[in-house]
């Protein structure tokens, strides 16, 4: 191609390879930065290639740019081909990635559909990309007919989120097989939750769409936040494109390392999950006694939305006695709601105590008159 920055038209591929004519043109021809430990492939008893200090151990070594160890452990748990995924310094810095390498700034424009995980929006804006939502039904579902009537050539990118944050719901299998089918730009499924409702991954639909992109983290279900490790899914040649823009070492050595360990009694984690999930049904019931909870809705994640009288009173009254949880209630369709993360049993305890007293004087705080349509 001459002109670099010349659009391709979808003609210009077939169908497989048709997300390439929705990648920035210039990135086609960019060259990968080669760090020292990409130049020499193989064994050595000394390294005298990458200006690191030599004395100390392990960690004054640049780490693997690859992560190969770490992806060839999640890809044997996953049953995945490792060509098949890139790791990023959690899955935001995934999401990062994905508008770097589809989305041309000032020029470009990616679909959300609120209320959902806020980093889309403020990853668009930090790249200059233009952000189209259309919002959620009521009951928090798409808008298929919407989205694909409010998308253009120049809408790269939809981020479906599933299940949802903050609304923990999952989006109905045939709205997201029509989108697959029909919205020309890249989808992102966004499965940061999938673990805890044991819902099957839309991994296993990328070899049909080929513009389908899934992207995964271990800092949910796997428990892992601090590590920063999140898994973007998606065909091979998509996910070589994305390696030729990362950051040569986005994962840092401890961070593989202590994911090794970790990842080695993943096993174990189903145990937690179904514990989890089991406090969760206790928070729930406990949660809706309260004639100040007007609704609890279904979540397949580890946090809940709760619809309140009055949000605002219990997220200020639950930080004076040291319990945190985030207020929602300024998000459209999220009017009055709070999310709570699912705590320990005995952290889960401890809030229902403290929402008990809460309720309490709330009640009392409401003038007598307005009791009684408050019920
Ligand atoms: C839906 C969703 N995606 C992605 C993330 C970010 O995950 P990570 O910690 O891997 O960056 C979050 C974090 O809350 C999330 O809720």
């Amino acid at each position: 191609m001459d002109n670099m920055n010349e659009p391709f038209s979808l003609q210009d591929f077939s169908d497989a390879d048709r997300w390439q004519s929705l990648m920035r043109p210039h990135l086609l021809k960019i060259k990968p930065y080669s760090s020292a430990r990409d130049d020499f492939k193989g064994n050595a008893d000394i390294w005298l290639d990458a200006n690191e200090l030599p004395y100390g151990q392990f960690l004054n070594r640049y780490p693997d740019p690859h992560a190969k160890e770490l992806k060839k452990l999640l890809g044997k748990i996953k049953a995945w081909e490792i060509s098949d995924f890139l790791l990023g310094n959690g899955s935001d810095e995934c999401i990062e990635l994905l508008l770097k390498l589809f989305c041309e700034p000032g020029q470009d424009e990616i679909m959300i559909c609120p209320p959902t995980y806020g980093m889309y929006k403020v990853s668009a804006q930090i790249n200059n990309v233009k952000v189209i939502e259309v919002l959620l039904t009521s009951d928090f579902q798409l808008q298929v007919d919407e989205i694909l009537n409010n998308a253009s050539d120049k809408t790269k990118v939809l981020f479906v989120c599933t299940p949802n944050n903050p609304t923990g719901n999952l989006m109905e299998r045939d709205s997201i097989l029509r989108l697959l089918r029909e919205f020309k730009g890249i989808v992102v499924i966004d499965e940061a939750y999938v673990d805890f409702g044991g819902e099957e991954s839309w991994t296993v639909f990328v070899k049909q769409f080929p513009r389908l992109i899934v992207l995964q983290t271990l800092s949910k279900s796997a428990g892992l936040a601090g590590l920063r490790v999140g898994i973007c899914y998606a065909q091979s040649d998509i996910i070589e494109r994305l390696y030729s823009i990362k950051p040569p070492y986005n994962l840092s050595g401890a961070t593989q390392i202590i994911s090794i360990m970790e990842l080695k009694h993943y096993k174990r984690r189903r145990k937690l999950w179904a514990k989890l999930n089991s406090a969760k049904a206790s928070l729930i019931s406990s949660l809706d006694k309260f004639d100040s909870v007007i609704k609890i809705y279904p979540s397949d994640a580890n946090f809940l939305l709760v619809k309140l009288k009055d949000a605002d009173y219990f997220y200020r009254e639950l930080a004076e006695m040291g319990i945190v949880v985030r207020n929602r209630s300024k998000e459209a369709l999220c009017e009055g709601c709070l999310r709570i993360s699912i705590g320990k049993n005995d952290e889960n305890k401890q809030l229902i105590k403290i929402w008990k007293r809460i309720d309490k004087s709330f009640r009392k705080s409401i003038p007598s008159e307005f009791k009684e349509e408050m019920k």
